[in-house]
């Protein structure tokens, strides 16, 4: 069972649109697949299509241990979700110990999938420790632009730390180049930069700026299921195969 964090401290690069589409293509390859819902927007929540009245119980309930994994757990037409909702920021606020742990113990005796992937709220909190904790590999969306590039080695400094105090096994196992316009020099720049810079990172897909992506979670669908002909869900396609090969 690979467990992957979908992670970047910087909002709005492609987290959760990433964790989704791959999710639903590692589905359509055969694989059994989980997403974890760990961020208070439950916005991957939402892209599945799940609404308030589809929810009964969440990740913060389980997280609290009111819950089972079972109980909390939705089958979204075969692809099982962990999902979220917006009172998950409360777990700042609760006086529980070591509480980087939680999800790591609701977690300890799942088992049965190919993959977790764990859609990681843009930051370093306490909601993303839980899913660093628990996660063994960290795949980066990156925006291939200035500012989110220089904002990957705060990210890595992170990571680092939680290596060092958290989940000595944890690695970053790739970068996805999101947002990608091959007329923006920017952006080949950025590419040329990361591939330099963090050999054999970044993934030779690039998931290139595509509307149907925009247009997708307003349906609750996942790209294949809105338009699967769209260069997103190429994409998103090609990206996850090369996951797929990578263990
Ligand atoms: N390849 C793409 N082409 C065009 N738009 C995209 C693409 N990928 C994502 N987007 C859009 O960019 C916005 C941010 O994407 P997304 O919500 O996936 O980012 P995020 O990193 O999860 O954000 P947050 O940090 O708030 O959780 C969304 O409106 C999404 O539809
Ligand atoms: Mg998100």
């Amino acid at each position: 069972m690979r467990t992957i964090a979908i992670l970047n401290n910087k909002g709005g690069v492609g987290k959760t649109t990433s964790t989704v589409n791959i999710a639903a293509a590692m589905q359509i390859l055969g694989k059994r697949v989980l997403v974890i819902d760990i961020d208070h927007q439950a916005q991957a929540t939402y892209h599945f299509g799940l609404s308030a009245g589809d929810v009964k119980f969440t990740i913060f309930e389980a997280l609290k241990g009111e819950v089972s994994f079972d109980d909390a757990k939705i089958d979204r037409n075969g692809i099982d979700i962990l999902p979220s909702k917006n009172d998950l920021k409360d777990l700042d606020f609760l006086p529980f110990p070591a509480k980087e742990f939680l999800l790591k113990e609701v977690m300890e005796k799942v088992k049965g999938y190919d993959y977790v992937l764990i859609d990681c709220p843009p930051s370093l909190g306490i909601l993303t420790l839980n899913a660093l904790t628990y996660a063994s590999e960290i795949i980066v969306p990156l925006q291939l632009e200035f500012l989110p590039f220089h904002g990957m080695y705060n990210l890595f400094e992170g990571v680092q730390m939680v290596k060092q105090r958290l989940n000595k096994g944890i690695e970053v196992t790739g970068i996805i180049g999101t947002m990608y316009n091959a007329a923006k020099s920017i952006n080949r720049e950025v590419l040329s930069e990361t591939d330099e810079r963090l050999p054999g990172k970044l993934y030779q897909t690039l998931v290139r700026e595509n509307v149907a992506l925009q247009e997708a979670p307003s349906w609750g669908k996942t790209i294949f299921e809105y338009k699967s002909d769209s260069n997103g869900a190429v994409d998103y396609m090609n990206l996850t195969k090369e996951i797929v090969a990578q263990g």
